[in-house]
Protein backbone atom coordinates (compact mmCIF):
# COMPACT_ATOMS: atom_id res chain seq x y z
CA UNK A 1 0.00 0.00 0.00
CA UNK A 2 1.26 3.72 -0.79
CA UNK A 3 -0.12 7.21 -1.67
CA UNK A 4 -2.78 7.98 -1.54
CA UNK A 5 -3.72 5.49 1.16
CA UNK A 6 -0.70 6.50 2.74
CA UNK A 7 0.07 9.66 3.67
CA UNK A 8 2.86 10.77 6.72
CA UNK A 9 1.99 14.28 6.81
CA UNK A 10 -1.14 12.92 8.38
CA UNK A 11 1.19 12.64 11.76
CA UNK A 12 2.45 16.16 11.37
CA UNK A 13 -1.32 17.96 11.08
CA UNK A 14 -1.22 19.59 14.52
CA UNK A 15 1.13 20.72 17.08
CA UNK A 16 -0.62 17.82 19.81
CA UNK A 17 -0.09 14.97 16.79
CA UNK A 18 3.20 16.16 16.48
CA UNK A 19 3.96 16.28 20.11
CA UNK A 20 2.53 12.41 20.42
CA UNK A 21 4.88 11.18 17.75
CA UNK A 22 7.86 12.88 19.02
CA UNK A 23 10.79 9.93 19.40
CA UNK A 24 13.47 11.78 20.61
CA UNK A 25 13.58 14.15 24.05
CA UNK A 26 15.17 17.06 25.24
CA UNK A 27 15.02 17.42 28.92
CA UNK A 28 17.77 19.61 31.49
CA UNK A 29 18.21 16.47 33.22
CA UNK A 30 20.22 15.48 30.09
CA UNK A 31 22.35 18.02 30.50
CA UNK A 32 26.03 18.48 32.10
CA UNK A 33 26.99 22.45 32.86
CA UNK A 34 30.93 22.68 32.27
CA UNK A 35 32.38 25.78 34.65
CA UNK A 36 35.60 27.03 34.97
CA UNK A 37 37.13 28.18 38.10
CA UNK A 38 40.02 29.83 39.20
CA UNK A 39 41.89 32.34 42.02
CA UNK A 40 40.78 35.25 43.38
CA UNK A 41 37.87 36.77 44.86
CA UNK A 42 35.39 38.25 43.02
CA UNK A 43 35.93 36.93 39.87
CA UNK A 44 33.39 36.02 36.92
CA UNK A 45 35.65 36.70 33.62
CA UNK A 46 34.17 36.66 30.24
CA UNK A 47 35.43 34.18 27.79
CA UNK A 48 35.67 36.05 24.82
CA UNK A 49 35.70 33.19 22.47
CA UNK A 50 32.61 31.62 24.58
CA UNK A 51 30.23 34.51 24.77
CA UNK A 52 28.19 34.03 27.77
CA UNK A 53 30.91 31.63 29.35
CA UNK A 54 33.11 32.67 31.91
CA UNK A 55 35.90 31.72 34.42
CA UNK A 56 34.33 31.97 38.31
CA UNK A 57 36.26 32.11 41.59
CA UNK A 58 34.85 29.66 44.09
CA UNK A 59 32.99 32.21 45.73
CA UNK A 60 30.65 32.59 42.42
CA UNK A 61 29.62 28.94 42.78
CA UNK A 62 26.77 28.97 45.48
CA UNK A 63 24.78 31.26 43.64
CA UNK A 64 25.83 29.18 40.06
CA UNK A 65 24.66 26.29 42.18
CA UNK A 66 20.82 27.62 43.17
CA UNK A 67 20.49 29.22 39.57
CA UNK A 68 21.12 25.84 37.94
CA UNK A 69 18.89 23.72 40.44
CA UNK A 70 15.99 26.32 39.76
CA UNK A 71 16.88 25.21 36.16
CA UNK A 72 17.07 21.68 36.76
CA UNK A 73 20.01 20.96 35.67
CA UNK A 74 21.45 18.56 37.48
CA UNK A 75 25.14 18.27 36.81
CA UNK A 76 28.41 20.26 36.31
CA UNK A 77 31.92 19.15 35.12
CA UNK A 78 34.76 21.32 36.53
CA UNK A 79 37.87 22.55 35.17
CA UNK A 80 40.23 24.47 37.09
CA UNK A 81 42.60 27.33 36.50
CA UNK A 82 45.32 26.69 39.06
CA UNK A 83 47.89 29.57 40.47
CA UNK A 84 50.71 27.93 39.23
CA UNK A 85 51.86 25.43 36.49
CA UNK A 86 54.69 23.20 36.82
CA UNK A 87 56.25 20.30 34.76
CA UNK A 88 54.30 17.72 36.77
CA UNK A 89 50.76 19.65 37.85
CA UNK A 90 51.43 19.93 41.38
CA UNK A 91 48.11 21.97 42.33
CA UNK A 92 46.18 19.07 40.32
CA UNK A 93 46.35 16.73 43.64
CA UNK A 94 46.62 19.19 46.03
CA UNK A 95 44.34 19.51 49.00
CA UNK A 96 43.74 23.05 48.32
CA UNK A 97 43.93 23.25 44.74
CA UNK A 98 41.37 25.21 42.71
CA UNK A 99 39.20 22.49 42.18
CA UNK A 100 38.95 20.89 45.24
CA UNK A 101 38.30 24.30 46.44
CA UNK A 102 35.11 24.44 43.96
CA UNK A 103 33.92 21.03 44.67
CA UNK A 104 33.70 22.00 48.54
CA UNK A 105 32.35 24.78 47.68
CA UNK A 106 29.20 23.38 45.31
CA UNK A 107 28.29 20.50 47.52
CA UNK A 108 28.18 22.21 50.60
CA UNK A 109 26.00 24.69 48.45
CA UNK A 110 23.68 22.33 46.71
CA UNK A 111 24.46 18.83 47.83
CA UNK A 112 22.22 17.26 45.17
CA UNK A 113 24.15 18.60 42.47
CA UNK A 114 26.26 16.16 40.78
CA UNK A 115 29.74 17.22 40.82
CA UNK A 116 31.70 15.70 37.74
CA UNK A 117 35.83 16.62 37.76
CA UNK A 118 37.67 16.85 34.50
CA UNK A 119 41.19 14.60 35.11
CA UNK A 120 43.72 15.69 33.22
CA UNK A 121 47.29 17.48 33.30
CA UNK A 122 47.04 19.75 30.63
CA UNK A 123 45.36 22.61 32.56
CA UNK A 124 48.13 22.19 35.34
CA UNK A 125 51.50 21.45 33.27
CA UNK A 126 53.59 24.57 32.43
CA UNK A 127 54.35 22.36 28.97
CA UNK A 128 50.47 22.11 28.12
CA UNK A 129 50.24 18.69 27.74
CA UNK A 130 48.12 15.74 29.13
CA UNK A 131 50.79 14.13 30.66
CA UNK A 132 54.29 14.00 31.97
CA UNK A 133 56.76 14.29 29.53
CA UNK A 134 60.42 12.32 28.37
CA UNK A 135 63.11 14.34 26.92
CA UNK A 136 62.05 14.32 23.30
CA UNK A 137 58.14 16.19 24.43
CA UNK A 138 56.70 12.55 24.24
CA UNK A 139 53.42 12.53 26.65
CA UNK A 140 54.71 9.22 29.15
CA UNK A 141 51.91 7.17 29.40
CA UNK A 142 52.64 4.55 33.06
CA UNK A 143 53.84 7.54 34.76
CA UNK A 144 51.14 9.51 33.64
CA UNK A 145 48.76 6.75 35.37
CA UNK A 146 50.13 7.71 38.94
CA UNK A 147 49.43 10.94 39.10
CA UNK A 148 46.23 10.51 37.56
CA UNK A 149 45.30 8.61 40.52
CA UNK A 150 46.73 10.87 43.20
CA UNK A 151 44.12 13.42 41.11
CA UNK A 152 41.19 11.11 41.48
CA UNK A 153 41.79 10.20 44.87
CA UNK A 154 42.22 13.85 46.12
CA UNK A 155 38.87 14.86 44.20
CA UNK A 156 37.05 11.65 45.83
CA UNK A 157 38.46 12.80 49.16
CA UNK A 158 36.63 16.15 48.46
CA UNK A 159 33.29 14.73 47.47
CA UNK A 160 33.20 14.85 43.69
CA UNK A 161 30.57 12.50 42.62
CA UNK A 162 31.97 11.51 39.81
CA UNK A 163 35.52 11.82 37.83
CA UNK A 164 36.36 12.01 34.13
CA UNK A 165 40.05 11.56 32.69
CA UNK A 166 39.96 13.05 29.39
CA UNK A 167 43.70 12.19 28.62
CA UNK A 168 43.17 9.48 26.23
CA UNK A 169 45.74 7.66 28.11
CA UNK A 170 46.11 3.94 27.58
CA UNK A 171 44.79 2.35 30.79
CA UNK A 172 44.05 5.33 32.64
CA UNK A 173 40.33 3.88 33.53
CA UNK A 174 41.97 0.86 34.85
CA UNK A 175 44.36 2.63 37.05
CA UNK A 176 41.71 5.20 38.41
CA UNK A 177 39.32 2.59 39.50
CA UNK A 178 42.30 0.20 41.16
CA UNK A 179 43.27 3.82 42.99
CA UNK A 180 39.37 4.48 44.05
CA UNK A 181 38.97 1.13 44.70
CA UNK A 182 41.75 1.32 46.69
CA UNK A 183 41.04 4.76 49.17
CA UNK A 184 37.81 3.42 49.90
CA UNK A 185 36.03 4.98 47.26
CA UNK A 186 34.55 1.64 45.39
CA UNK A 187 31.06 3.58 44.71
CA UNK A 188 32.30 6.37 42.64
CA UNK A 189 31.57 6.32 39.33
CA UNK A 190 33.87 6.86 36.11
CA UNK A 191 32.81 8.56 33.61
CA UNK A 192 35.26 8.02 30.87
CA UNK A 193 36.63 10.01 27.88
CA UNK A 194 36.45 6.75 26.17
CA UNK A 195 36.61 7.92 22.09
CA UNK A 196 38.42 12.03 22.23
CA UNK A 197 39.31 13.15 19.00
CA UNK A 198 42.42 15.55 18.26
CA UNK A 199 39.93 18.31 17.41
CA UNK A 200 40.39 21.67 16.12
CA UNK A 201 37.22 22.32 17.96
CA UNK A 202 38.62 22.64 21.42
CA UNK A 203 39.98 26.12 20.01
CA UNK A 204 38.09 28.11 22.43
CA UNK A 205 38.48 26.41 25.40
CA UNK A 206 41.83 26.09 25.07
CA UNK A 207 41.68 30.25 25.85
CA UNK A 208 39.10 29.82 28.72
CA UNK A 209 41.24 27.24 30.64
CA UNK A 210 44.49 28.01 29.30
CA UNK A 211 45.44 24.90 28.55
CA UNK A 212 46.86 24.64 25.27
CA UNK A 213 50.37 23.16 24.47
CA UNK A 214 53.37 24.83 24.23
CA UNK A 215 54.29 23.21 21.39
CA UNK A 216 53.20 20.35 19.34
CA UNK A 217 49.91 18.53 19.51
CA UNK A 218 47.90 15.66 21.08
CA UNK A 219 48.15 13.54 18.08
CA UNK A 220 49.92 10.87 19.79
CA UNK A 221 46.98 10.43 22.37
CA UNK A 222 43.61 11.53 21.08
CA UNK A 223 42.15 10.02 17.96
CA UNK A 224 42.33 10.57 14.30
CA UNK A 225 39.32 12.45 13.29
CA UNK A 226 39.11 9.79 10.37
CA UNK A 227 38.82 7.09 12.14
CA UNK A 228 35.57 5.51 13.54
CA UNK A 229 36.04 1.67 14.32
CA UNK A 230 39.26 2.52 16.48
CA UNK A 231 36.71 4.26 18.45
CA UNK A 232 34.60 0.89 18.99
CA UNK A 233 38.39 -0.38 20.08
CA UNK A 234 39.00 2.06 22.49
CA UNK A 235 34.99 2.19 23.35
CA UNK A 236 35.24 -1.60 24.25
CA UNK A 237 38.83 -1.04 26.38
CA UNK A 238 36.73 1.35 29.02
CA UNK A 239 34.44 -0.79 29.49
CA UNK A 240 36.55 -3.99 30.16
CA UNK A 241 38.55 -1.60 32.41
CA UNK A 242 35.43 -0.83 34.41
CA UNK A 243 33.79 2.63 32.92
CA UNK A 244 30.44 3.40 34.35
CA UNK A 245 29.70 5.72 31.53
CA UNK A 246 31.59 6.47 27.88
CA UNK A 247 31.91 9.99 26.19
CA UNK A 248 32.59 10.91 22.73
CA UNK A 249 33.93 13.87 22.03
CA UNK A 250 33.34 16.46 20.05
CA UNK A 251 29.63 15.65 19.28
CA UNK A 252 28.64 17.47 15.81
CA UNK A 253 30.94 16.36 13.81
CA UNK A 254 31.16 12.35 15.38
CA UNK A 255 27.55 11.86 15.58
CA UNK A 256 28.47 8.47 13.36
CA UNK A 257 30.20 7.41 16.09
CA UNK A 258 27.97 8.56 18.77
CA UNK A 259 25.70 6.02 16.81
CA UNK A 260 27.74 3.20 16.84
CA UNK A 261 29.53 3.47 20.38
CA UNK A 262 25.48 3.15 21.73
CA UNK A 263 24.73 0.53 19.32
CA UNK A 264 27.71 -1.47 20.51
CA UNK A 265 27.10 -0.48 24.35
CA UNK A 266 23.80 0.22 24.88
CA UNK A 267 24.13 -0.98 28.19
CA UNK A 268 26.64 1.80 29.88
CA UNK A 269 24.87 5.61 29.65
CA UNK A 270 26.67 7.51 26.97
CA UNK A 271 27.83 11.09 26.83
CA UNK A 272 28.61 13.48 24.45
CA UNK A 273 30.55 16.67 24.91
CA UNK A 274 29.39 19.44 22.97
CA UNK A 275 32.65 20.85 22.77
CA UNK A 276 33.63 25.05 22.81
CA UNK A 277 33.65 25.30 18.97
CA UNK A 278 30.81 24.14 18.35
CA UNK A 279 29.29 26.76 20.94
CA UNK A 280 31.23 29.19 19.49
CA UNK A 281 29.86 28.26 16.14
CA UNK A 282 26.16 28.97 16.78
CA UNK A 283 27.02 32.12 19.21
CA UNK A 284 28.85 33.90 15.96
CA UNK A 285 26.40 33.17 13.46
CA UNK A 286 23.56 34.36 15.71
CA UNK A 287 25.40 37.37 16.95
CA UNK A 288 25.75 37.97 13.24
CA UNK A 289 21.58 37.52 12.89
CA UNK A 290 22.55 34.51 10.14
CA UNK A 291 20.53 32.33 12.39
CA UNK A 292 17.37 31.92 14.93
CA UNK A 293 20.09 31.54 18.15
CA UNK A 294 16.98 28.88 19.90
CA UNK A 295 16.13 27.09 17.09
CA UNK A 296 19.40 26.13 16.19
CA UNK A 297 20.39 24.84 19.77
CA UNK A 298 17.67 23.30 20.24
CA UNK A 299 18.17 21.14 17.29
CA UNK A 300 21.52 20.56 17.73
CA UNK A 301 21.08 19.72 21.45
CA UNK A 302 18.27 16.89 19.78
CA UNK A 303 20.68 15.85 17.15
CA UNK A 304 22.92 14.85 19.41
CA UNK A 305 20.01 13.12 21.52
CA UNK A 306 18.92 10.81 18.69
CA UNK A 307 22.14 10.26 18.00
CA UNK A 308 21.91 8.16 20.77
CA UNK A 309 23.59 10.26 23.65
CA UNK A 310 21.90 9.77 26.75
CA UNK A 311 23.85 12.93 28.65
CA UNK A 312 25.49 15.96 26.52
CA UNK A 313 28.17 18.10 28.36
CA UNK A 314 26.87 21.23 26.90
CA UNK A 315 27.95 25.11 27.58
CA UNK A 316 24.20 25.69 26.15
CA UNK A 317 22.60 23.65 29.17
CA UNK A 318 21.69 26.76 31.04
CA UNK A 319 19.86 28.73 28.38
CA UNK A 320 18.60 25.77 26.86
CA UNK A 321 17.50 24.29 30.18
CA UNK A 322 15.55 28.18 30.47
CA UNK A 323 13.78 27.50 26.66
CA UNK A 324 12.55 24.17 27.89
CA UNK A 325 11.02 25.78 30.70
C1 LIG B 1 41.39 18.34 28.52
C2 LIG B 1 40.12 18.82 27.93
C3 LIG B 1 39.93 19.57 26.76
C4 LIG B 1 38.56 19.78 26.64
C5 LIG B 1 37.95 19.16 27.72
N1 LIG B 1 38.93 18.55 28.49
C6 LIG B 1 40.93 20.18 25.85
C7 LIG B 1 41.85 19.34 25.06
O1 LIG B 1 41.78 18.12 25.05
O2 LIG B 1 42.72 19.95 24.44
C8 LIG B 1 37.88 20.54 25.55
C9 LIG B 1 36.46 20.95 25.80
C10 LIG B 1 35.91 21.95 24.85
O3 LIG B 1 36.50 22.28 23.80
O4 LIG B 1 34.81 22.45 25.13
N2 LIG B 1 41.46 18.60 29.89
Amino acid sequence: MTFPTIRPRRLRHTPALRRIVQETTLDPADFIYPLFVQHGENQRISISSMPGQFRLSVDQLAAEAAELKSLGVPAVILFGIPAHKDPVGLENFADDGIVQRAIRALKAANPELVVITDVCLCEYTDHGHCGLLNEQGYVLNDETLEILQKVVVSHARCGADIVAPSGMIDGMVAAIRGALDGEGYSHLPVLSYAVKYASAFYGPFREAADGAPRFGDRKSHQMDPANAEEALREAALDVAEGADFLMVKPALPYLDVICRVKERFPELPLAAYNVSGEYAMIKAAAANGWLDEQRVILETLTGIRRAGADLILTYHAKEAAAWLG
